[in-house]
């Protein structure tokens, strides 16, 4: 299939392949945090990442939720929809950890009184950073936009909690990213990956998520390799 490089990530390369509005999504070993200031690789991460966005979307689909897959091409390979990106990350929370763990001074793995969105500006140069409604008007989003990401993410945080929790994880949080499709509807795009999730052991609260890398706890590779077993494992909705 040709193949032509249009954007490379920090963990994925977007090739167009000729068929009109598909794309190729390549995920990539290189795992980077903090905006890029720490950087690593191991060996089978872009293979567990791409197959885990697989099996959550395929499933998220079913719930009835649009996302942009179409289909796992190769081991580390995608197959989606072209669409048309909104400049948004919408981070759902069910527990307090990371960002908002320290933006209100609570403990990590406090339980929140009903999950919380955040919008954020979706700008490498700028960190990503969490904007009020005021902020993305100034951008050119509209208010049904914004209210429109906001209830996609509480959807798909609905759909992924009981779908972890099957399998014995806690869906701590996320970062999603929506666009829209040809008809203008609000689409999930990117992906669903313990490098976008924290998800934590139900029994023991180990951490099954790129916090691993963060926070050089070791274990790592184990722990992507751990979420792509229970996600794709047998017996299993
Ligand atoms: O760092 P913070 O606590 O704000 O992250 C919240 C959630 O969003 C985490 O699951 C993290 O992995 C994800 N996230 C992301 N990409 C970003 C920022 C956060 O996937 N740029």
């Amino acid at each position: 299939m040709k193949r032509t490089l249009l954007y490379e990530g920090k963990a994925k390369q977007v090739f167009e392949t000729g068929e009109e509005g598909v794309l190729l999504h390549r995920y990539k070993d290189e795992a980077t945090a903090f905006n890029a200031r720490k950087r690593g690789s191991w060996a089978g991460k872009g293979r567990a990442n791409a197959s885990i966005s697989a099996a959550v979307f395929a499933y998220l689909e079913r719930r009835g939720i649009p996302t942009h897959f179409i289909e796992q091409v190769d081991e580390v390979t995608l197959k989606t929809r072209r669409l048309r990106m909104l400049p948004v990350e919408i981070i759902v929370r069910n527990l307090a950890a990371g960002s908002l763990a320290r933006l209100l001074g609570y403990e990590e793995g406090r339980p929140l009184k009903a999950p919380v969105v955040e919008l954020c500006y979706k700008n490498d140069a700028l960190g990503d950073p969490m904007l009020n409604w005021y902020h993305f008007r100034e951008l050119g989003l509209t208010d049904e936009e914004l209210r429109a990401c906001e209830e996609f993410g509480l959807r798909v945080n609905e759909a992924l909690r009981p779908f972890f929790e099957e399998r014995g994880m806690v869906l701590v949080d996320f970062k999603i990213e929506v666009g829209r499709d040809a008809g203008g509807s609000l689409v999930l795009a990117d992906e669903i990956s313990p490098d976008t999730c924290r998800l934590w052991d139900k029994e023991t609260g180990q951490r099954l998520d790129k916090d691993r890398f963060r926070r050089d706890l070791g274990g790592v590779e184990e722990a992507y390799e751990e979420v792509l077993r229970r996600v794709t494992g047998e017996g299993v909705s």
